[in-house]
């Protein structure tokens, strides 16, 4: 059910897309992006998103999924919705099954029903870290409840749909969601308050730029690519070290960023030690030039100072 628009000379297809947990860090970014080109229907748990047609689901009952998926006819979905603070998966299994695990099982059947193709967001973290730059070949050993339901997130979604996707993505780092959250945003109001941040020294990680992250799930969509892939921009550094390079950029206090060793912190969750991702698939199939670091940074700095 693919809808036409004459562009200039050439004339491309324009989406129907869903995108779920819109208001997130990734999914209001994805749908901003996405919007440009195609008609995007944000699914939100509550309120709206100005600029953009919103429905309202919760990913926890089947009902609502149904009910929104029928309303949209979308011809394709990007599940952004998840239970994502790794230490309240931890402590709240339960709902985090049933948002992560049942909900993705949810959200794949009905997108199945009507036809849609989705594209499922997963984690870096399904890796048990201790290999680093991790291909879409290497075998995920998930350590925490957070990661185990993401990975069965992509193995639901593979089992239930022909036509799908599967987006394991790094962490991302910039301005996103209503309100706007994680990791950069974190850093960034807490030394603005003149608090103290421990950062972890002996964690690596592929920060992935927020809109970079956006850009390639639009190419995953327009390519119609199948299967895993991993989204990266195919570097790592440590958190300490790229929340550093970040507060010297933003002019931040930097002495206020404490370098700690992961065995330092009592966290509910475990975390691998390196879940670096490598995204060579990714390039050689779209040709996806992710922003190096300090690009990475110049354009963080200006989505908070702007
Ligand atoms: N951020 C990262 O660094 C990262 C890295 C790897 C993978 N991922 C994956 O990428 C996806 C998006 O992550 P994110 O960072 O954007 O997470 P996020 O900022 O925590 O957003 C998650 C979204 O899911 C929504 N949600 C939670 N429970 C829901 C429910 N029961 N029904 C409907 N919506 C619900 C939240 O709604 P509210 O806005 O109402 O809270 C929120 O909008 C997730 O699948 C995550 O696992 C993220």
């Amino acid at each position: 059910m693919a809808l036409h628009r004459a562009r200039g000379a050439a004339e491309e297809t324009t989406l129907k897309i869903l995108v779920t947990g819109a208001a997130g860090q990734i999914g209001h970014r994805v749908a901003r992006h996405l919007a440009v080109r195609h008609h995007v229907v944000a699914a939100v748990r509550t309120g709206g998103i100005s600029g953009i047609e919103c429905v309202t689901m919760d990913i926890a009952e089947p009902l609502s999924v149904r009910i929104a998926v029928d309303h949209v006819m979308p011809n394709a979905v990007v599940h952004c919705a998840a239970m994502t603070n790794a230490d309240e998966c931890e402590t709240g299994r339960d709902l985090c099954r049933r948002v992560n695990v049942d909900g993705t099982r949810a959200l794949a059947e009905e997108s199945a029903r009507s036809g849609a193709r989705m594209i499922y967001l997963s984690s870096d973290l399904v890796f048990d870290g201790k290999k680093g730059d991790y291909t879409e070949d290497d075998k995920p050993n998930p350590l925490s409840w957070y990661a185990e339901t993401k990975l069965e997130g992509e193995r639901i979604t593979a089992a239930t749909m022909a036509d799908y996707a599967i987006a394991r993505t790094a962490i991302v780092v910039g301005k996103g969601g209503i309100p706007p959250r994680g990791f950069a945003c974190w850093l960034v109001e807490t030394l603005r308050a003149g608090k103290k941040a421990r950062l972890y020294a002996d964690q690596f990680r592929s920060h992935f730029y927020l809109g970079d992250c956006a850009a390639a799930i639009g190419l995953m969509l327009e390519r119609n690519l199948t299967g895993l892939y991993h989204l990266s921009p195919g570097r790592k550094e440590s958190r300490h070290a790229f929340g550093m390079v970040l507060a010297e950029k933003l002019g931040l206090d930097r002495s206020l960023i404490e370098a700690i060793g992961m065995d330092d912190a009592a966290m509910d969750a475990k975390r691998p030690k390196d879940c670096s991702l490598s995204n060579a698939k990714l390039v050689a199939a779209t040709g996806f030039e992710p922003s190096a670091l300090d690009k990475t940074i110049e354009c963080i700095k200006s989505e908070f100072e702007g």
